[in-house]
């Protein structure tokens, strides 16, 4: 039916780290931070945290989320974002400033992030150091553990914490996350310092191999979506805007997500628009069906299109050889038939098979198993097989 009522924003938020109005299914995950402020305010130490995932299941949202409720509780806790080539103690510069908005006024903690910032985002002073091959010397990590412990020390004092939160670890290089980590291991047992972190599946074993010591690691998974707080993701916000979802037209989003965070959002998003173009307040299966070819053409220009065109020719051979073979077996396929089935040794095609899982393209469920990491990816594989 149609109404005159007021245009309202659409409350989906279909993008990478883009945080969603109902942050759902991630109590665990925020209890976990938790109570590492609480062990650290105590004066104990903790575990650093690492949560991971697949792309798209919501790590980035979640760090963002916890970096606020430590800055809330007086905590200096920045967000850094990196990527390859881009060294640690660089982000931090570049983000210092931006999260110093909710430290405790008087603290020595706020005075300290204050001299700081006055340095001219502080770790300028990082330039001090050469370079060793292609990632930042040892030098700039002493001045970054310089800084850290001043600001954990001034953070003792008050009964406050620091925090290095920092996403896409697994793009950092190994030189640089070896550097961090003897950073953090050494502050961590005398200073309230925090180091949580997010990343790929293969994380653990990516850092286990730039550290040798690492067993302090907490590895806490961020998983999909289970269906009731699938379903919560999408009522929510749409019930904070007067809005409501008929049950069959839930159903179809929740079943085509198959409880991938990303999906939910993006079919979500696009069932709005329709009701919108439709002027009702309810939104129905007719508006699904209505945002699905929008939706798709979404994922497959975005999520899938850019997977396949980042693919090497003989990446896309090995994704079309494990999608073949995912038809007859299910979701999962072994490595070593993939080599098979590519008439190559596995020892020959294994780079080809780590390349795509650094790359997020797939994940190794358990060992010597192989599946692809985002929902319906095998079909667009399918679906461009032809294509030469
Ligand atoms: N817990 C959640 N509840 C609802 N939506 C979520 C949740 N986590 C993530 N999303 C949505 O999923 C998408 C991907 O989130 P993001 O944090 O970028 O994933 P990742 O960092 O793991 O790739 C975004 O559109 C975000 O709004
Ligand atoms: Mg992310």
């Amino acid at each position: 039916m149609r109404t005159d009522c007021p245009p309202r924003p659409n409350p989906y938020t279909p993008g990478a780290g883009d945080r969603p109005r109902a942050l759902v299914g991630r109590t665990d995950q925020l209890a976990l931070a938790e109570s590492v402020r609480t062990q650290l305010e105590a004066g104990y130490s903790a575990n650093s945290l690492m949560y991971v995932g697949l792309r798209g299941a919501g790590k980035t949202v979640l760090l963002k989320e916890i970096a606020d409720r430590l800055a809330q509780a007086g905590w200096y806790a920045p967000y850094l974002e990196l990527r390859r080539g881009l060294a640690v103690d660089v982000a931090l510069a570049a983000v210092a400033g931006r999260f110093a908005g909710h430290l405790r006024p008087g603290a020595k903690l706020t005075r300290r992030v204050g001299q700081f910032l006055r340095r001219g985002g502080g770790l300028q002073v990082l330039g001090s150091g050469g370079h060793v091959g292609a990632g930042r010397s040892v030098p700039a990590y002493d001045d970054l553990a310089r800084v850290l412990t001043s600001l954990g020390e001034a953070a003792l004092d008050d009964g406050l914490g620091v925090a290095l939160i920092a996403d896409e670890l697994q793009s950092v290089s190994l030189a640089s996350l070896g550097a961090l980590v003897h950073v953090v291991q050494d502050l961590r047992d005398r200073l309230p310092f925090a180091f949580i972190g997010a990343g790929l599946p293969h994380l653990p074993s990516y850092i286990a191999r730039a550290a040798t010591y690492t067993e302090r690691f907490r590895y806490e998974p961020t998983d999909n979506l289970h269906e009731k707080e699938a379903r919560a993701a999408v009522i929510d916000p749409a019930a904070e805007e007067g809005v409501s979802w008929a049950e069959d037209a839930l159903r179809r989003v929740v079943a085509v997500a198959d409880g991938y965070p990303y999906f939910l959002q993006l079919y979500a998003f696009e069932a709005w628009e329709a009701a919108v173009r439709d002027g009702a307040i309810e939104i129905t299966l007719g508006h699904v069906a209505a945002a699905e070819p929008y939706a798709l053409r979404q994922i497959e220009s975005g999520i899938y299109g850019a997977r396949f065109e980042g693919a090497t020719e003989s990446e896309r051979r090995y994704l079309f050889a494990m999608s073949v073979l995912m038809n007859a077996e299910g979701d999962r396929v072994r490595s070593g038939d993939v080599a098979r089935a590519l008439n190559r040794e596995l020892s020959a095609v294994s780079p080809t098979r780590d390349a795509l899982i650094r790359k997020g393209v797939i994940h190794a469920p358990d060992h010597g198993l192989l599946a692809f990491s985002i929902p319906g990816f095998r079909q667009y594989v399918v679906g461009r097989s032809g294509d030469g």
